[in-house]
């Protein structure tokens, strides 16, 4: 099986070695209960570095209080087979307080591309990411890490911060892996009750009816927006946290059709939240 590391000194040996060796390294960065969504960016990794260590490790720092630490799926075994069946060359599955110990108290702070959205519906969300993403990339020193853009906010917010404190990790987008019927793979999916698994769809669905309209020119950001809402709503959705049409660079929003955007949405679905975006051509 794959070799795994569970003390910082462990990854280091082995990343210094490749890097003595010549040979590039790619991270992904995970929260485990892996699925084809994370196999596709292992198997990214894999194409694009000689060697490839993903992360299992679920952040406490970017769960607030209330929200779902305590039941995210963890699924360590079936993980490590998966990760030994892509042909991953090192798991990094610390403990939390071997991440945190006593006496941690560093925070990376997000900027602007972390304040609307997510960040606005999960306060301090991005700045665990963001920290624990930091403490990553300096521990791996990865030439490239890879991201899906399946959460399409934290991988502007991410690329941001490689840039901005000199990282030197190349952040790569991996496009988001779906089911047949549109809804985006992700952890949470195994909460969904039958009856929620079957209304879930609606959300793909509505954004990407309001993606071709906007490509067609054929009608405003606003009105797309109220009419997504509503079908949301009416597919059965208990809540719709955001809908809205951002700048796939800076996230500002869009206020006319014909222009680069993106589509992202949060809504509630009995206890689970799904996120989910799509680009507009
Ligand atoms: P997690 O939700 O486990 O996701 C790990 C990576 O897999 C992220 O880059 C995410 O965008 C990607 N991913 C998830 N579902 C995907 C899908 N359906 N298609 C393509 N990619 C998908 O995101 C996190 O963990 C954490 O915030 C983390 C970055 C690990 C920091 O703790």
């Amino acid at each position: 099986g794959i070799e795994v590391a569970r003390v910082p000194e462990a990854v280091r040996r082995r990343v210094e070695a490749w890097r003595a060796a010549g040979e590039t390294v790619a991270l992904v960065p995970t929260m485990g209960a892996l699925h084809e969504g994370h196999r596709t960016l292992v198997r990214s990794a894999r194409a694009g570095a000689d060697r490839v260590v993903v992360s299992i490790f679920v952040n406490p720092r970017q769960f607030a209080p209330t929200e779902d630490f305590a039941t995210y799926p963890r699924t360590e075994n079936a993980d490590l087979e998966a990760l030994t069946e892509e042909g991953a060359d090192l798991a990094w599955v610390p403990a939390p307080d071997v991440v945190y110990p006593p006496g941690f108290e560093t925070t990376v702070k997000a900027g602007p591309l972390g304040q609307p959205m997510e960040g606005a519906h999960r306060p301090g969300f991005f700045d665990g990411v963001a920290t624990v993403v930091a403490k990553l990339f300096a521990l791996v020193r990865p030439h490239r890490a890879y991201f899906g853009e399946k959460d399409f906010q934290q991988l502007l917010v991410v690329s941001r911060m490689a840039l901005d404190l000199d990282l030197g990790v190349e952040v790569v987008p991996v496009p988001t892996v779906r089911e047949a019927d549109g809804l985006a793979l992700s952890s949470r999916n195994v909460h969904l009750s039958p009856e929620d698994r079957a209304v879930a769809p609606a959300l793909h669905r509505t954004m990407a009816r309001m993606a071709a309209r906007l490509a067609d020119g054929a009608s405003a950001p606003e009105a797309e927006i109220a009419w997504g809402r509503e079908r949301i709503l009416e597919a059965g959705f208990a809540g719709v946290d955001y809908l809205d049409i951002r700048d796939p660079r800076t996230l500002e929003p869009v206020t006319r059709a014909g222009v680069p955007a993106r589509i992202l949405v949060a809504a509630r679905l009995g206890t689970v939240r799904l996120i989910d975006n799509v680009s507009v051509a």
